[in-house]
């Protein structure tokens, strides 16, 4: 639609030349929305760019390789249940990809129907977040995720667990001796974390209406959400979710109504740093794909995203939004739900036990 207006001249040059008509179904075929430079950004859409971005392709940094290989042994490994004492819960049991990355429960159910304390944040644009965990005790998606396999509440193995189970199948070994090639033991543990590592640095979501808005499509998004983003703005919400993923750089101290009135809060950060400065603290949260990643908060205690926005302006801004404001922002917030990449909605086959695979345990 865009690119019609932006090209007012195309209705008559396609008369005479066949070779325009080709140019403009290239256009038209485009998926992104216009991102051809032609259009000059509107005074919203700058005023955007100054403090978040367009998503990046994938998450991989600087001097980081992209194997295709490792990521697709990331996958595997990601869907792969028989890495949990029981052979039952997989990353994606709590981190759904059919649901945007999250359980969608307060707190998660990992091993024999065990309750976590926290919420589970998403795994898609994790990898874009300066540290991992609510509390940001990992520095990246490669360590943060050798933790929840031998965690006794969520998938409760151990790493000899781990490595008899994926030693006993053929695949997965000759797998490892490819993506590690140049490694002289290439099945160790932190290998593990490394490839579910690569899977995560795909698993970014870009073209929300939002994101392609920043791209230079100043009509993707309606009214409503121009508004949403302006109140955004004028109340400080980006100075903390700033960035490509909206969240992810900083801390900020929280405590969520449940918690008020229970009296037990949880000390977030305070509990790995033991600075007083960081009791009660909390990684600001992506608000990518917020509409769907309920329920909300650290301790998921609030279902409801407009009662979630109320909360969090009371607390970290001292503002009390009108309910027009509230529902303007809830409308901009919508439109940050962006794309699944559709070969991470694509599962794997996996490799099928042996004799040597361990059997299941529920103790
Ligand atoms: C039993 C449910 C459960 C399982 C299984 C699980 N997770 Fe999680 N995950 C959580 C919870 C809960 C948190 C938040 C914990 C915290 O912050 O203290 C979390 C946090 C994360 C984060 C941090 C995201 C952020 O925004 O900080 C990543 C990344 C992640 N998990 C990836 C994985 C991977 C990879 C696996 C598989 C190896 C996995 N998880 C298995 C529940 C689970
Ligand atoms: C001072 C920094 C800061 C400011 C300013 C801020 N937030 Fe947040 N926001 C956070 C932190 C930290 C959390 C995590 C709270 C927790 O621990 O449960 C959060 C959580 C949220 C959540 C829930 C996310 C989830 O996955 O559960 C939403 C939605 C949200 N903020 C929206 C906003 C909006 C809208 C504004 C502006 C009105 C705003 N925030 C202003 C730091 C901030």
């Amino acid at each position: 639609m865009m690119h019609l207006r932006t090209h007012p001249g195309l209705k008559s040059v396609l008369i005479i030349s066949p070779f325009v008509l080709v140019m403009a179904a290239l256009l038209f075929s485009h998926c992104a929305g216009p991102d051809d430079g032609e259009e000059a950004l509107t005074g919203l859409q700058e005023k955007a760019l100054a403090f978040t971005a367009p998503l990046p392709e994938d998450a991989f940094e600087d001097g980081m390789e992209r194997c295709e290989e490792r990521i697709e042994l990331g996958k595997m490994l990601f869907f792969e249940p028989r890495l949990s004492k029981s052979g039952l819960i997989s990353c994606n049991t709590c981190h759904n990809m059919s649901t945007f990355g999250v359980d969608q429960l307060p707190v998660s159910i990992g091993h024999m129907w065990q309750k976590g304390p926290r919420n589970a944040p998403t795994v898609l644009n994790a990898a874009l977040h300066n540290s991992q965990f609510w509390d940001g005790r990992e520095p990246d998606v490669e360590s943060q995720a050798i933790m929840p396999i031998l965690d006794e509440l969520e998938m409760a193995a151990t790493e000899e667990h781990v490595l008899a189970v994926l030693g006993s199948m053929p695949e997965y070994v000759d797998r490892f001796e490819r993506v590690f090639a140049d490694e002289e033991d290439p099945m160790v543990y932190e290998n593990v974390g490394v490839a579910l590592g690569a899977f995560e640095r795909i698993l970014l979501t870009p073209y929300s209406p939002f994101d392609n808005f920043l791209r230079g499509d100043a009509d993707a998004l309606s009214d409503k959400e121009k508004q949403g983003l302006q109140v955004f703005m004028d109340v400080g919400c980006q100075s903390c979710h700033g960035g490509a993923a909206l969240g992810g750089g900083a801390f900020a101290v929280f405590e969520t109504p449940a918690e008020r009135e229970s009296g037990e809060s949880d000390l977030g950060r305070f509990d790995i740093t033991g600075n007083e400065l960081h009791r009660h603290s909390f990684k600001v949260p992506s608000l990518l794909n917020i509409a769907q990643t309920y329920p909300y908060l650290h301790d998921g205690s609030v279902w409801s995203l407009g009662e979630t926005v109320d909360i969090v302006a009371r607390d970290m801004l001292n503002e009390e939004l009108t309910e027009e404001q509230n529902e303007q922002i809830v409308a901009f917030l919508k439109a940050l739900t962006g794309e699944i990449p559709a070969y991470a909605l694509e599962k794997p086959i996996l490799p099928e036990s042996t004799p040597e695979t361990p059997r299941p345990g529920f103790d």
